[in-house]
């Protein structure tokens, strides 16, 4: 496979222009006022599968969003590569801490990014490292060098958990038959780092609701005589971690799966500064469960977090009031071997268990996802080891990320091939956060890797 370069070199600035013109529609999967927009999004990647060389391409019909799905098999004998993205984004919330509207993308210079990084919600999370797929396809075709079959499977769920994808899965296996899946919607360490990612945590999503009296009352008239519900939602909450900030549910970490010595000081070696890690957070200490490091407790450790939490009055001036009702959405990471269902359901049982007289307390399980670990040896791993080594000049880091892609476990479980996470964004890039952005460089080294990706696979697989 011939150098990407020139051919990203000559093209860049429609690459650029490209991704911007996708950038600007609102894909916000949680919001149904967005559904004209979600679909949109769909056509357009649709539109975009084709011009970059794809044989057919489908909108297939979900019981939610659609799946765009398109292919390109050269010959039967090679080896499919299966590549998966999302075209659904996070909503941009809250807007004013943004410092250019979420969807009309701009171009600007960061210390990270002199070259010039896009921001815009989805630029990394993952339409920008989606797109980096579908112009390493363009490049492959337009220059005769496609090496293998290719499938694309882009959905719309990703997140608000994937669940009319899962739906898809398991009734098109043989559609989707590959020998390896390729997806870029991780990160790596550092511009100079590269790195592999080998783990992703699962996660089990509930939202808990706290009742009190019928209604709101007088907070002098009836305060300290009835239950607060909201001063019983976060002392509940805090009783959750003890104070080595280990999680108190009982058989929480039953399952959970211990690396040994030798593992963890592997781990260690990952090029990683403190102090570095405190400063780009603005924070003076780093916090966390007792006896693990920063980078373990954000990747092989389970945890426990509120997401968001309301009730009572919040608006402007000071209203005395006892708040019939208070409410929490948390989310818990899980590591290999906790099964979310059987996590979710211990929660339940706590949290209404810990619960005091005077209160009614519910809990709704959103959803969930098993964690992932692949292994380094797989053809898969080393071809992408390889692509790296072409085009950043080192051998990557194999590193567990602390996010989470539920549906590849299921991928495995379903269709039996291995995931490659070769992600290109950076933890500063903001994902899910406002000014969201993607290094212009990230971008295109993303679409220079890829195509040596399917190149050292094809070869590795002979
Ligand atoms: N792309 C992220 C996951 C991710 C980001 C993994 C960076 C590793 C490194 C994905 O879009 C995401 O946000 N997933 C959700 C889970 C989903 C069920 C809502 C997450 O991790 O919160
Ligand atoms: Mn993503
Ligand atoms: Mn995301």
């Amino acid at each position: 496979m011939k150098s990407a370069k020139p051919y990203i070199e000559k093209n860049k600035e429609r690459f650029l222009d490209e991704l911007i013109e996708l950038l600007k529609i609102p894909s916000i999967s949680a919001d149904s006022a967005y559904k004209k927009d979600v679909l949109k999004t769909a056509e357009a990647v649709k539109k975009q599968l084709e011009k970059a060389g794809c044989d057919s391409v489908e909108i297939c019909e979900t019981p939610g969003y659609p799946i765009v799905y398109g292919e390109k098999i050269i010959d039967k004998k090679l080896p499919t590569i299966l590549v998966y993205g999302h075209y659904d984004v996070q909503p941009p919330d809250p807007l004013d801490l943004w410092d250019s509207p979420p969807f009309e993308p701009v171009i600007k210079k960061t210390k990270l990014h002199p070259e010039g990084a896009i921001f815009a919600r989805g630029s990394c999370d993952d339409k920008g490292q989606m797109y980096m797929h579908v112009k390493a396809l363009e490049y492959m075709t337009k220059t005769d060098q496609l090496p293998c079959n290719v499938k694309f499977m882009i959905e719309g769920e990703e997140e608000v958990g994937s669940s009319s994808l899962e739906w898809f899965v398991t009734k098109n296996k043989k559609k989707l038959a590959n020998d390896v899946i390729l997806i870029s919607d991780t990160g790596m360490i550092a511009k100079d780092v590269p790195s592999i990612t080998t783990g992703l945590r699962g996660l089990s999503y509930v939202e808990v609701e706290v009742t009190g009296p019928n209604r709101d009352l007088h907070s002098g008239l009836y305060g300290g005589a009835v239950a607060n519900p909201i001063n019983v939602l976060t002392k509940m909450i805090a009783s959750l971690h003890d104070k080595n900030n280990h999680i108190t549910i009982p058989g929480f970490y039953d399952d959970v799966e211990k690396l040994s010595k030798k593992e963890r000081e592997k781990m260690a070696e990952a090029p990683f500064s403190l102090e570095n890690y405190k400063k780009a957070l603005d924070i003076d200490a780093v916090y966390g469960e007792k006896g693990y490091s920063t980078n373990e407790r954000n990747s092989i450790r389970p945890t426990l977090d509120v997401n968001g939490i309301w009730g009572g009055y919040i608006g402007e001036g000071a209203k005395t009031v006892i708040a019939s009702k208070a409410f929490a959405k948390i989310s818990m990471r899980l590591v290999p071997n906790q099964d979310w269902k059987k996590i979710t359901e211990l929660f339940k049982k706590h949290f209404e268990n810990i619960a005091p007289e005077g209160v009614r307390v519910k809990v709704k399980p959103h959803h969930g996802g098993q964690a992932y670990v692949t292994p380094i040896d797989s053809l898969g791993y080393k071809a992408a080891e390889k692509a790296y080594e072409e085009t950043f000049g080192k051998t990557p880091i194999p590193q567990r990320s602390g996010g989470s892609i539920p549906i590849v476990a299921l991928f495995e479980k379903e269709l039996k091939s291995k995931t490659i996470l070769m992600g290109f964004g950076l933890d500063s890039d903001a994902i899910h956060s406002p000014n969201e952005h993607f290094g212009i460089w990230n971008y295109l080294k993303g679409i220079e890797t890829i195509p040596q990706f399917y190149h050292y696979f094809t070869e590795l697989s002979k």
